[in-house]
C-alpha cells in the first residue's frame, strides 16, 4: 500500500477511529462479518463491477480494495516471468500419491504468492472420455475416484498458502473442437456418477473457493446457463459458496447467466455482465436485489480468503533449488514403467559404452500448449539429461528430427513440430554400433482448441522403432505424450517402454535418473492404453467425434459481442453412460494393452492379510505389502468394489480407495484404506439418492484393475441408500 493510501485508509474506508481499519479490512475478523461489512457499503454500480473481469477483475479504489488476480494454469503458472514447469497433471494423476498432488498445490501457491496472483486456475478435472481430446495432459485421467482424490489434496495444497484454487471446466468439457457449440449430453446417473463427481469433491472435501464453467452446453444448455448444474446442484444442494466464473467465452445472455447460477463473467465474455444489460436487469427488478448480492458476497468471500484484502500476504518464491528437486521428483513418482523385459532396466551403466539417443524428442521437451502451457526457467531435454548423469563415462550417439527454423516460443505454445525424420538407414547404422538404443518418442503437438485426429505416434516414428528395434534388441523406448498413444505395431519388438508424459522441466533428469537405476519409476496409469483407437467407449459407440447438428459446421464461435451468437451445433452424446474407461473395457471385455492401474517397478511386492472391517458405516480395509526384490520401489493398493446385480446395469469392478507405500528391499507395511459409506452404491436417478442392492460386494485388492491379488466379500442383507456419495 503506497504512503497516501496508508494514511487516507481509515477515512476512505470508514474507520470508526482514526487508524482504525474498518471492519471488512480487519484480518482478525471473521469471515462472513468481513463480507455483510463490505458488502453494505458498496453502491449498485460498485457490486456489478465486481462481477466481471479479466486476468485482474474489480477493486473497488474508493474503498481501498485492490483488484482480484487470476492466472493460468494448472501445471505451472502461466506468466511472461518464467516459472516451474511441473509435469503435467496427467503425470501427477499417474503417482496416485496424495502426497504428490499436495507438494504440486505447494510449489504452484508459491509461485503466485510470488507474483503477487490472487486465484489460479486448475486443477483441470474433466474426465478423459477420448483420448484425443486436446487437453487431456491437463486434466487427470479417466477415473472420478482418483481425480477426486488427486484433486482435493492439490485444493486443499493451494488454497493453504491463501492463494484459491479455480477447478475446471464444469462439467464434461472433454473435447476442445467446437467447445463453444459442442453439448455434452448425459442422463443425470452419468453426471453424479462420473463427470461431475469431482467437482462434487472439490466442493464437499475440497472446499475449494471457485470454480470455472466450461465454453460448452451441457444437455442443450450453456453450463454458465445451466441452473441445474450450477444453481440447484452445487450450490444448492452441495452448499458450495464459492465464485462460478466463465471460462473466456462461456457466457451470452446476462439475464440466463445470472439466473444459471454464474457470479463472474470473463475474459471475452466480461461483456456479458458489464454492458449495461446486466446492470439495467436488477435496475428493473429482472435480476433481482437477493441474487445480485448473493454473487457479491461470493466474490468478497473470494478476495477475503485469498487476502486481497489484508495489508499484506506471504512473499512466496518462483524457481528455488527444493522447487527443481521437487519438478524432478514429481517427473519420476509419475512415469509408467509399462514393459521390461530381461530386465533391460535399469540400465548397467558398468556395461555400457556407447548409446545411440534419438527420436524427436531426444532434444525437446514436450508440453501441452494453450493455457496449460508454461515459459519454464529450466528445460532439460533428455539428452541433456543423460549427457549430465553420464558424459563423462559413456559416448553419446544424437541421431536428430531435424528442425528447420528456430523455435519460437509464445506465452501460448513452443513453435517447431517434430521435425523430419532421419533416413532409416542412418538410424540402423547408428544402431548396429551401439550396446542400447534410447528412443525418445513424443506425439502431434496438442493442446487448448485442439483435438487429435488419432493417438498415432506421427513423423515416422512407428517405421524408425521398428527398424531400429530390427537392428538392435537393446531398444527402449521413452514416451513423452499428453495421453495414451497407439503402440500396438512395435510394442512385441522392444524390450522396455516408458510413458513418462509430459514431465515438465526436469524432463531430462528425471528420465536420466530412472534409466540408470538411481530412482525407480513410480507411476501406475491413470487412463486405459488401448491397442486401438476404436476400442475406447464414444468411439467404439460411434458418438465421437460430435454429431454436427446442422446443415453445415458453423466454425468458430465469434470473438467480438456483435458476432457471438449462442450456437448449439453439435451433440455429444454420452451413449456409454457411467462405462468410461476401463469401466467400459472390462463390461466390453477388450482387452487392453496395458489396463488402469498397470505399471511396473524395478522390484516386486506381495500383498497379504487382507482384512475388512464393514461394522462401521465406513469400511474399512487393511492389507499388507512387502518388497520382494533387491530394490527399492513404490506399490500402489488398489481397492476396487465389484457390485452384485442390480436393477440398473454397473460396471464390473470400480476404483474406490487407494494408498502408495514406499518401501525398501524386504521392508513390509500394513495399510490402512478408509471408503466413504457410499463407496458400494450407484446414484438412482428416479429416486435422486444413492443405492445399494442387497447382495454380495467383493472388496478386491489390486495392483492393476486387470490383476487383483486379495478378495473378500461383504455381505448387504438390505437395500441401502445415501443422501450423498
Ligand atoms: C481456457 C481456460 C483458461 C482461460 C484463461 C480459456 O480459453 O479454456 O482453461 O483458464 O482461457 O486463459
Amino acid at each position: 500500500m503506497n504512503l497516501l493510501r496508508a494514511l487516507l485508509f481509515p477515512v476512505l474506508t470508514g474507520g470508526l477511529l482514526a487508524n482504525e481499519p474498518a471492519l471488512y479490512q480487519n484480518p482478525q475478523a471473521g469471515l462472513e462479518l468481513r463480507v455483510e461489512d463490505l458488502l453494505k457499503r458498496l453502491t449498485l454500480e460498485e457490486k456489478v463491477g465486481l462481477l466481471y473481469g479479466s486476468f485482474k477483475s474489480g477493486g473497488v479504489e474508493r474503498l481501498g480494495i485492490p483488484p482480484l488476480k487470476l492466472s493460468d494454469g494448472p501445471v505451472g503458472i502461466r506468466s511472461s516471468i518464467k516459472t516451474t514447469a511441473l509435469p503435467c497433471t496427467l503425470s501427477l494423476s499417474a503417482t496416485w500419491d496424495v502426497a504428490a498432488a499436495r507438494i504440486y498445490g505447494d510449489i504452484l501457491s508459491k509461485e503466485m504468492l510470488a507474483l503477487k496472483q490472487n486465484v489460479l486456475f486448475g486443477p483441470g478435472i474433466d474426465l478423459m472420455r477420448d483420448p484425443t481430446c486436446g487437453r487431456n495432459f491437463e486434466y487427470m485421467g479417466e477415473d472420478p475416484f482418483l481425480v477426486s482424490t488427486l484433486a482435493v489434496n492439490y485444493i486443499q495444497a493451494v488454497q493453504a498458502n491463501g492463494v484459491a484454487a479455480c477447478v475446471k471446466h464444469l462439467v464434461a468439457n472433454d473435447t476442445d473442437h467446437r467447445r463453444h457449440s459442442t453439448s455434452s449430453n448425459m442422463n443425470e446417473r452419468t453426471l453424479r456418477e462420473a463427470h461431475l463427481l469431482a467437482f462434487e469433491m472439490a466442493a464437499r472435501d475440497g472446499h475449494v473457493w471457485s470454480m470455472m464453467s466450461g465454453n460448452n452446453l451441457f444437455n442443450g444448455l450453456y453450463v454458465a446457463e445451466n441452473a441445474h448444474v450450477q444453481q440447484n446442484i452445487l450450490k444448492g444442494e452441495l452448499g458450495f459458496d464459492g465464485v462460478l466464473l466463465t471460462d473466456w467465452r462461456g457466457a451470452y445472455d446476462p439475464i440466463d447467466t445470472a439466473n444459471g447460477g454464474t457470479d463472474m463473467t470473463m475474459g471475452l465474455a466480461a461483456y456479458v455482465y458489464s454492458d449495461g444489460r446486466f446492470l439495467q436487469a436488477v435496475k428493473n427488478g429482472i435480476i433481482s436485489r437477493s441474487l445480485l448480492d448473493d454473487k457479491v458476497r461470493r466474490v468478497i468471500r473470494l478476495y477475503v480468503r485469498c487476502g486481497v484484502l489484508d495489508p499484506s500476504r506471504a512473499a512466496g518464491a518462483i524457481d528455488t533449488t527444493a522447487h527443481r528437486d521437487q519438478a524432478r521428483r514429481l517427473a519420476i513418482e509419475g512415469t509408467v514403467l509399462l514393459k521390461n523385459d530381461r530386465a533391460i532396466l535399469p540400465l548397467d551403466v558398468s556395461r555400457l559404452r556407447h548409446v545411440l539417443v534419438t527420436g524427436p524428442a531426444s532434444d525437446r521437451v514436450p508440453l501441452g500448449h494453450g493455457s496449460g502451457f508454461v515459459n519454464s526457467t529450466l528445460r532439460i531435454t533428455p539428452l541433456a539429461g543423460l549427457k549430465a548423469a553420464l558424459g563423462d563415462r559413456i559416448t553419446f550417439d544424437h541421431v536428430k528430427w531435424e528442425i528447420t527454423g528456430p523455435e519460437k516460443i509464445s506465452a501460448w505454445r513452443s513453435e517447431t513440430g517434430l521435425g523430419t525424420p532421419p533416413s532409416i538407414a542412418n538410424l540402423e547404422a547408428a544402431a548396429r554400433g551401439a550396446d542400447v538404443v534410447v528412443f525418445f518418442a513424443t506425439d502431434e503437438p496438442h493442446g487448448e482448441n485442439d483435438d487429435m485426429a488419432d493417438i498415432d505416434l506421427p513423423s515416422g516414428q512407428n517405421e524408425a522403432i521398428r527398424a531400429l528395434a530390427a537392428v538392435n534388441p537393446n531398444i527402449i523406448v521413452v514416451l513423452l505424450t499428453g495421453q495414451p498413444v497407439t503402440i500396438n505395431s512395435w510394442v512385441q519388438e522392444v524390450p522396455a517402454v516408458l510413458e513418462a508424459w509430459y514431465a515438465g522441466q526436469a524432463t531430462g533428469d528425471a528420465l536420466a535418473d530412472i534409466l540408470i537405476g538411481k530412482s525407480s519409476p513410480g507411476g501406475r496409469l491413470s487412463c486405459t492404453f488401448g491397442k486401438e483407437l476404436n476400442d475406447y467407449a464414444a468411439r467404439s459407440l460411434g458418438v465421437w467425434p460430435s454429431r454436427l447438428l446442422l446443415d453445415k459446421d458453423p466454425g468458430e464461435a465469434g470473438k467480438t459481442p456483435e458476432d457471438r451468437k449462442r450456437l448449439y451445433a453439435f451433440a455429444a452424446d454420452y451413449k456409454e453412460g457411467v462405462f468410461i474407461g476401463y469401466r467400459w473395457f472390462d463390461q466390453q471385455n477388450i482387452e487392453p494393452l496395458f489396463p488402469f492401474g498397470f505399471g511396473l517397478s524395478y522390484t516386486t511386492f506381495a500383498f497379504g492379510d487382507l482384512a475388512v472391517d464393514s461394522s462401521h458405516d465406513a469400511l474399512r480395509v487393511t492389507c499388507t505389502v512387502r518388497n520382494t526384490g533387491n530394490r527399492e520401489g513404490s506399490e500402489v493398493v488398489q481397492v476396487y468394489i465389484a457390485p452384485p446385480k442390480s436393477s440398473v446395469p454397473r460396471p464390473i469392478r470400480e476404483l474406490k480407495g487407494f494408498a502408495k507405500v514406499h518401501l525398501n528391499p524386504g521392508e513390509s507395511r500394513q495399510v490402512e484404506i478408509i471408503l466413504r459409506p457410499a463407496a458400494i452404491a450407484y446414484y438412482d436417478q428416479t429416486d435422486k439418492l444413492w443405492k445399494a442392492a442387497p447382495g454380495d460386494y467383493q472388496i478386491e485388492i489390486g495392483a492393476s484393475s486387470r490383476d487383483i491379488r486379495l478378495k473378500s466379500t461383504i455381505k448387504l442383507a438390505v437395500e441401502k441408500t445415501f443422501a450423498r456419495y
